[in-house]
């Protein structure tokens, strides 16, 4: 399936990068796609355990660290400590890394990776409330700046504001009416831990198939308070400038929401002509700077699906910027 690279960059012991912390999906195939060989600069914008990281490491490249999450760092900076020479942390959203690129006088890559979403070890980790299967405070914040948790926005937003959520970021056909019920709710005592929400939602929703009733519920929620559709949108077009020539960036995306934003601005940079029916002739695109390398998503394979259940939603997007000929 993966016939755009061959196994030249590949770490001979690679499998072993995988951890407690957090498994790393699409392992080898994100090595393939980012060419990570010595001299290379690769900023990995989500390090979370540092798996990838650290195999990219391992095939020669220095790795510009970046996550929002100070424990991911903590946890990467531990894994990745043998190869200290070549690794650079910054804690930061990597909506605004491009700042500190400029700062540090980055001013091109060879690779950008972005595995977006959660890590195990948020999810795993009740204090963080990410679960509905732990209880703990109804927080969800991937890092401490972020100003608002997941209970200000379910006790303080409209009653509108919260169906929106629930249905933009959940595609939740009961969002409407489980806003109304959490008002009431919140109008009695505060909801303010993960099975306070828990147990709303199960009044609300019933329990359809294997998934959890709150599965959509907490997805939207955790989109709300990290922003996490807009900063994308805004990463993807900062970083791509960054990329050289000849360089690519990878994204692997979790949900359809985040799938289709990378999907669309993949599209829009990787192709040389754009029409439009009121035009009366094709015209040249001038966002046109990369070659797409996936024309269809990579996807994990059975067996990845079968030793990590995480692993199962995962597409992997990828594309290079044209070499200048001049
Ligand atoms: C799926 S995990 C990455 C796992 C990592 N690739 C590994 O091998 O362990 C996603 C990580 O990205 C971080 N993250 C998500 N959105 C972010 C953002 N906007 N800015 C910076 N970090 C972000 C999360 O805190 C989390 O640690």
């Amino acid at each position: 399936m993966i016939s755009f690279i061959d196994e030249e960059y590949m770490p001979r012991d690679i499998e072993s990068t995988g951890a407690c912390f957090h498994r790393p999906v699409l392992l080898r195939e994100i090595v393939m796609a980012l060419q990570p060989g010595a001299g290379k600069i690769v900023l990995d914008a989500t390090v979370g355990g540092g798996g990838h990281s650290l195999a990219l490491l391992k095939a020669g490249a220095s790795v510009i660290a970046c996550d929002q999450d100070p424990e991911a760092l903590e946890e990467a900076s531990k894994r990745l400590a043998g190869y200290s020479n070549r690794t650079r942390f910054v804690e930061s959203n990597f909506a605004d890394v491009d700042e500190w690129l400029s700062g540090a006088g980055v001013e091109e890559l060879d690779g950008i990776l972005l595995d977006l979403g959660l890590s195990s070890h948020q999810i795993d980790t009740p204090s963080r409330g990410f679960s509905f299967l732990g209880n703990g405070p109804l927080d969800m914040r991937m890092g401490p700046h972020i100003q608002r948790t997941a209970a200000d926005l379910v006790n303080r937003s409209s009653q509108e504001e919260l169906a929106r959520i629930f249905f933009e970021f959940g595609e939740e056909p009961a969002g409407r009416r489980l806003a109304a019920h959490l008002v009431r709710v919140r109008g009695r005592a505060p909801i303010l831990t993960t099975s306070d929400l828990v147990k709303a939602v199960e009044s609300v929703i019933p329990k359809r198939g294997p998934k959890h009733p709150a599965t959509k519920v907490f997805q939207a929620l955790r989109i709300a308070v990290n922003d996490e559709l807009a900063v994308l949108e805004r990463a993807l077009r900062s970083l791509s400038v960054r990329v050289k020539g000849g360089g690519r960036m990878a994204v692997i995306a979790f949900h359809s929401l985040e799938d289709r934003i990378v999907k669309f601005f993949f599209r829009d940079i990787s192709q040389e002509w754009i029409d439009r029916p009121e035009w009366p002739q094709p015209q040249r695109n001038p966002a046109y700077a990369f070659r797409l390398i996936t024309a269809r998503p990579i996807e994990p394979s059975e067996e990845e699906v079968r030793q990590n259940s995480r692993a199962r939603s995962a597409k992997l997007r990828v594309v290079e910027r044209i070499r200048n000929e001049s």
